[in-house]
């Protein structure tokens, strides 16, 4: 299993994810303000990591108090929600967290540090079995000699480990079944070109690499046969926000009659939205778009704009796949039913 981020009862381990694949960086990070600023600055990403790596961080940063402080433990826990906006992953891990702290009141100190970091543990367990059964669901929809294509990286890096979208390419690429996958480069940020390959390459699949403008040339010729892609969050009409193009791919897939899947657990899914259009859209620094390598590809003076996600509208989606089933279209209907009861 390819490392992502790992507990390691004084620091935690992350592979920083800016680097790879030229580099394989691990930073040891010793409190809970670098981990916020490892989930700012990019060393780790991807709705399910950031989850884990926040409620990591929450553990650390209680058991660095060396005693209990209510104040403080609501400071860290706020100060981790303030890394990025959109995926709803990070607030779920917080809000467990707090939710576990709030409901030990008498408990002592010691105590509670260990059911934190237990819970910071189960919270990374649970994200690797539930991205292997969304795998399993997943595969059924892949078929022998399929060519999938990706947006951004929805893998082991982005999740506890094995991957969403990239779970079930590896679930069925490990069942047998021969199948091809493009990966768009995913800019400005490059998670595909750098991030998605590198993981692919390393499982032994084909893997082609394409900038985003060539989706559609490849799906107009017939040579893509399926879509499947991850998500940042969920919304009860079935609406999702995803990496910026996403949406541009969901369109092209509509246009060439193409199945367009995503995969989400349901730490992804926030049914407290009704529409996409409510959910909170990060925007990111302006270097990232007009610097290349550290080099300018923009004059001086050109201005900027730099959303880091993007609404897909449920009508373009042809299902939502999740470690519970596989849900179709009414989404209001059949998502309220499979995670409607769900806490
Ligand atoms: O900005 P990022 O790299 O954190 O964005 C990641 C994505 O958009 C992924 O597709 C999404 O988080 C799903 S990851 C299983």
């Amino acid at each position: 299993m390819l490392p992502t981020i790992e507990w390691k009862d004084d620091h935690i381990i992350m592979i920083d994810q800016r680097k790879l694949p030229e580099e394989e960086i691990y930073h040891k990070l010793r409190t809970f303000e670098a981990v916020a600023e490892a989930i700012e600055e990019m060393i780790i990403r991807g709705a399910p990591a950031i989850g884990i790596a926040a409620a990591m961080g929450i553990a650390l940063g209680y058991k660095k108090l060396g005693k209990d402080d209510e104040e403080m433990f609501l400071k860290i826990c706020k100060r981790l929600s303030e890394t990025r906006p959109t995926a709803k992953n990070l607030f779920w891990a917080i809000d467990r967290m707090k939710n576990l702290y709030l409901s030990l009141k008498n408990k002592s100190f010691e105590e509670k540090k260990v059911a934190l970091i237990n819970e910071a543990l189960k919270i990374e367990k649970e994200d690797i079995e539930m991205n292997k059964k969304m795998g399993e669901f997943g595969s059924s929809l892949i078929e022998d000699g399929d060519t999938i294509l990706t947006h951004c990286n929805a893998g082991a890096l982005a999740t506890g480990g094995f991957g969403t979208a990239l779970g079930i390419i590896r679930a069925a690429h490990f069942s047998g079944k021969k199948i091809r996958v493009f990966a768009d480069e995913t800019r400005p940020f490059l998670q595909g070109a750098r991030l998605t390959t590198w993981e692919l390459v390393k499982e032994g699949i084909e893997t082609y690499l394409i900038s985003d403008n060539m989706a559609g040339f490849f799906m107009k010729k017939g040579e893509i046969t399926k879509i499947v892609v991850g998500a940042d969050r969920i919304v009860s009409n079935g609406d999702i926000a995803n990496k910026i193009g996403t949406y541009s791919v969901a369109v092209l897939a509509k246009e060439n009659k193409i199945p367009f899947y995503v995969a989400a657990p349901y730490s992804t899914f926030d049914l407290s939205l009704e529409r996409g259009d409510e959910i909170p859209i990060e925007e990111r620094k302006k270097e990232e778009v007009y610097l290349i390598n550290g080099k300018r590809i923009a004059p001086e003076g050109v201005k900027i704009k730099n959303p880091a996600f993007d609404i897909t509208p449920n009508e373009l989606i042809s299902a939502i796949i999740t470690e519970k089933g596989i849900i179709y279209p009414p989404y209001r209907e059949n998502i309220k039913k499979i995670m409607g009861e769900k806490e």
